[in-house]
């Protein structure tokens, strides 16, 4: 019998210390889902009570797609800090459309496949994924994402002109 078993036993721990377990595909998905409406945010009040129960407070995100949108050198950390990254997404543009392609469960890590559309003028499909990492709560302490940068940086007026691949 497990330490936590015996102290369940003895009436010492409530429901909700039971020990951590992986993520299963309904923790998953309901990760996507959150994500989604934090992103999304079309309604930026639910967005940010999404967000504040969704992540921790020392979120980290990295992913060179952004670095290359914002210009700055590849393996740049892209977010630092949850208050940080709240503030910063929900201050863009709403993204009217966000499909989830696939969501992949690991133990504390998961993959969301995704697709937005709408971004800019709506021209291109943006499709990418997101490595997700979480904690022992199930929130979401690291994030890489990467996706087509440059159909999102047509979308938002970059002047990108196919060339001969050699
Ligand atoms: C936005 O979400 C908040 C919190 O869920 C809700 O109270 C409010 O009515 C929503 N606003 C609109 C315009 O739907
Ligand atoms: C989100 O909620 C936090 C905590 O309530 C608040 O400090 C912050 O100003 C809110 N941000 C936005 C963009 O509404
Ligand atoms: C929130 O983000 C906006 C846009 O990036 C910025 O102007 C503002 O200073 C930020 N506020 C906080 C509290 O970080
Ligand atoms: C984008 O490139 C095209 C083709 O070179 C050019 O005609 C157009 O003026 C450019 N647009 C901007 C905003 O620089």
């Amino acid at each position: 019998m497990k330490f936590s078993a015996v102290l369940a036993c003895a009436g010492l721990l409530t429901g909700s210390a039971q020990a951590w377990t992986c993520l299963s595909q309904a923790d998953a998905n309901n990760i996507a889902a959150q994500s989604t409406i934090f992103l999304q945010h079309l309604n930026v009040t639910e967005a940010n009570a999404t967000a504040q129960a969704l992540f921790a407070d020392g979120i980290v995100e990295y992913g060179d797609s952004i670095n290359s949108l914002r210009g700055a050198p590849l393996g740049t950390q892209v977010e630092n800090g949850k208050a940080t990254y709240i503030n910063d997404t929900l201050s863009t543009p709403p993204i009217p459309t966000i499909n989830t392609l696939a969501v992949v469960a690991g133990c504390n890590q998961m993959v969301w496949q995704w697709e937005f559309l709408g971004i800019g003028t709506g021209a291109n499909r943006v499709r990418g994924m997101t490595l997700i990492t979480v904690d022992s709560g199930s929130k979401i302490v690291e994030q890489y994402v990467e996706f087509n940068s440059l159909a999102w940086g047509a979308d938002i007026g970059f002047n990108i002109t196919a060339t001969a691949i050699p």
